[in-house]
């Protein structure tokens, strides 16, 4: 699917993006192997959320979705019945995690805690993905787990139980294999130590200790014991800072631009992007921050603005790791030279992100080039209309959409189809963000 887009004379709008995919994700595993039942709202939308239920069905779990009355997605409940930790059952089929890397990562913490037999996999571009950053620990902890590949990409072949927790210190900063250990401690004999590189993502830890998990946090340290029954809680999730992204970026931009995101999710593991926008120089405020089930979310005010470089490295990686892209077309618009470093995690994501940015930008004039952990770009202010591929991941179909909004002529981006794994939205959203609206 193609999506032409051109720039309009202004931006205005007011966009709720869908919830928060990782928080979505752990919302419904957590509750499948609780106690109770637990409502989940405004739960992540697209082909990334149908992954996840997939395979927690696939294991036996009880998910059901009562559709909102009105019509509202946003509003629509999903209802799991808990069946305790050791309430799955084991798969009939090979489980499919489609393109979900969180979804194949966490459901194997799960599977490896499970006395049984399972294999789980997914399409192309996750099994092209890094798993032996999950199968050497979870083989530490006693899990049988093979592989492709030697034992290092999906499918993966598991036969768990008889865990023991282990202490570990995580070589790659990722919040996927940080959860998925987690997860597999709730099933071992003692405790399980997880040392962080750097700060990531905390709804795994943040949702645990609400259900009454057994779990503690000193500075980069995680410790997790089994033995408590988790309890099923409801959870209104907030919108998804990284699909808010796009419209913070597109407004900073534009050179006559005002957009607000509504209840987005600004927990400060996640919140890398707004601190990059500050420090380039953006207009961002930040109102109605409130705290919902454990999460901090706001509304986000981004007007246009006179952006300059800057330096996105070390800790702030895994803070804006799915924002990189966005990041680098922000950086086309800003004064000087932007460098992006400790970036190497993104040639493992569903593209080589460093290289399909690079690629796609370049495309679009854009004074950009690779590095081996990262990017540099020089802003000119502006960029032509060209066209441009996906390369079959989301953040790019997006950035690029974007990209769109802020170039002369037109631009063309081909496997725009992507953007619902994330964001099934996205299109209409650009739509009504450039004031077009379509005919019913
Ligand atoms: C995620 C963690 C990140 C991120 C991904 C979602 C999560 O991956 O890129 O989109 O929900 O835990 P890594 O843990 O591989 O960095």
């Amino acid at each position: 699917m193609r999506e032409r887009v051109t720039a309009p004379a202004r931006l205005e709008a007011t966009v709720s993006p869908p919830g928060d995919k990782s928080i979505s994700h752990r919302a419904v595993l957590l509750n499948s192997i609780a106690l109770g039942t637990a409502t989940v709202t405004n739960l992540c939308v697209g082909d990334d959320r149908a992954s996840m239920l997939r395979c927690l069905r696939g294991l036996g779990a009880s998910i059901e979705r009562e559709a909102d009355p009105g019509g509202n997605e946003a509003n629509d409940r999903f209802i799991i019945r808990g069946s305790s930790m050791d309430g799955l059952a084991e798969p009939h089929e090979t489980l499919n995690a489609g393109n979900s890397g969180t979804t194949l990562r966490l459901v194997s913490g799960l599977l490896a805690g499970q006395p049984y037999f399972s294999v789980i996999t997914g399409d192309r571009s996750l099994r092209s993905r890094p798993m032996g950053r999950i199968v050497k620990p979870l083989r530490e902890m006693g899990a049988r787990v093979m592989g492709r590949s030697e034992d290092s990409l999906a499918p993966l072949a598991i036969r768990g139980g008889d865990l023991h927790g282990i202490e570990y210190d995580m070589p790659v900063a990722s919040a996927q294999v940080k959860s998925c250990l987690l997860i597999a401690g709730l099933h071992a004999q003692g405790k399980t130590v997880i040392r962080q590189p750097a700060a990531t993502r905390d709804h795994t830890e943040r949702m645990l200790e609400r259900m009454g998990g057994d779990i503690t946090e000193d500075g980069l340290t995680i410790t997790v014991r089994p033995g408590r029954t988790l309890s099923a809680t409801d959870v209104r999730v907030p919108g998804d800072i990284s699909s808010a992204a796009y419209w913070l970026v597109a407004a900073a931009c534009h050179p006559s631009a005002r957009v607000t995101v509504l209840n987005t999710g600004i927990n400060p593991t996640r919140g890398g992007i707004l601190e990059v926008l500050r420090a380039m120089g953006a207009r961002v405020t930040v109102t109605h921050v409130r705290s919902e089930g454990g999460e901090e979310a706001a509304d986000i005010t981004v007007e246009s603005s006179h952006l300059v470089a800057t330096e996105v490295a070390g800790e702030l990686l895994p803070r804006l790791i799915d924002e990189v892209p966005v990041i680098a077309l922000a950086a086309c618009f800003a004064k000087g030279e932007t460098v992006v470093r400790d970036a190497q995690e993104l040639r493992g994501k569903e593209s080589d992100r460093i290289r399909t940015t690079v690629q796609g930008l370049s495309r679009l004039g854009a004074d950009i080039r690779e590095t081996p952990d990262g990017m540099v770009i020089r802003g000119t202010g502006g960029l032509r209309g060209a066209a441009v591929g996906s390369h079959g991941d989301h953040r790019l179909a997006m950035t690029l959409g974007v990209a769109g909004l802020l170039a002369t002529g037109e631009t063309v981006v081909r496997g725009a189809e992507a953007a619902r794994v994330s964001y099934p939205n996205f299109w209409d959203d650009l739509r009504a963000v450039a004031g077009e609206h379509r005919e019913a």
